[in-house]
């Protein structure tokens, strides 16, 4: 795994943006996989600023989303329907139609799975794909267990992540306790992967990732057999490496 580590969020995201720039320029079609949370805002935000100074074009871009709630409606402000729409597809010009999240009003969420999972192989796969990381090491919402699931699936939620996540509801009970996310195989199939950590509430999770054992405990440290990840990080979530 490539460590970059950065002054600060700022510089985080810059060099991101310039990476997610980079795939764009050399495939004006390419298949992005994209995270939310609070981490890739910064990110979001420079591809905008470089979409309206003409430096990138997302009109022949697909994306696919790595999670969803479930269940919620793409109305609802947390949802990551609306986060993605919100942040960054109603800003640049990407085709709203090649843009996909997990449906989190599904009635069927196993076949909903199904058909993500296969939507994105129809895609040809991920060319490139962003993570986020947990403050517990989950990607996606794949949480430490015992065992990790492979493709797209549902999943409960840890007491770790409802406990982090429910900041942005009203209250922890308004807050969904599943959600359906890409399978750690899924991920795996992206051609490069580009994992984001900022803040020290990160350090022990990307140490974890880095230096301590390759285990379903800790999701993230799996990425370390991918061929092609790079981590960019700030000081204070490197600050134990
Ligand atoms: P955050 O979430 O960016 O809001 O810290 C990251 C994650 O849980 O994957």
């Amino acid at each position: 795994m490539r460590v970059i580590i950065c002054e600060d969020y700022n510089e985080m995201s810059v060099r991101a943006a310039k990476l997610v720039a980079c795939q764009i320029a050399i495939k004006p079609n390419c298949v992005l996989g994209l995270a939310t949370g609070s981490t890739p805002i910064g990110l979001y935000e420079n591809l905008i600023e470089m979409e309206r100074v003409g430096e990138i074009d997302f009109s022949g871009v697909t994306t696919f989303n790595l999670d969803e709630y479930y269940p919620i409606s793409p109305e609802n402000e947390q949802s990551y329907r609306y986060f993605m729409n919100k942040r960054l597809f109603s800003k640049v010009n990407i085709d709203i139609e090649r843009t996909h999240v997990p449906n989190g009003m599904t009635d069927d969420p196993e076949a909903e799975c199904e058909r993500y999972e296969k939507m994105i192989d129809e895609a040809g796969g991920i060319d490139l794909q962003i993570l986020g990381i947990g403050q517990n090491g989950h990607i996606g919402f794949n949480e430490p267990d015992k065992e990790l699931a492979p493709y797209t699936h549902i999943t409960d939620l840890t007491p770790e992540t409802i406990f982090a996540n429910s900041r942005y509801f009203e209250s922890e009970a308004e807050m969904p306790k599943q959600a359906l996310t890409m399978g750690v195989e899924s991920i795996f199939k992206a051609r490069k992967i580009i994992i984001l950590a900022s803040e020290g509430r990160k350090a022990e999770a990307v140490k974890s990732m880095l230096s301590d054992k390759i285990t379903p405990k800790c999701p993230a440290s799996f990425l370390r057999l991918h061929p092609d990840v790079t981590l960019i990080c700030d000081k204070q979530a490197a600050r134990l490496l």
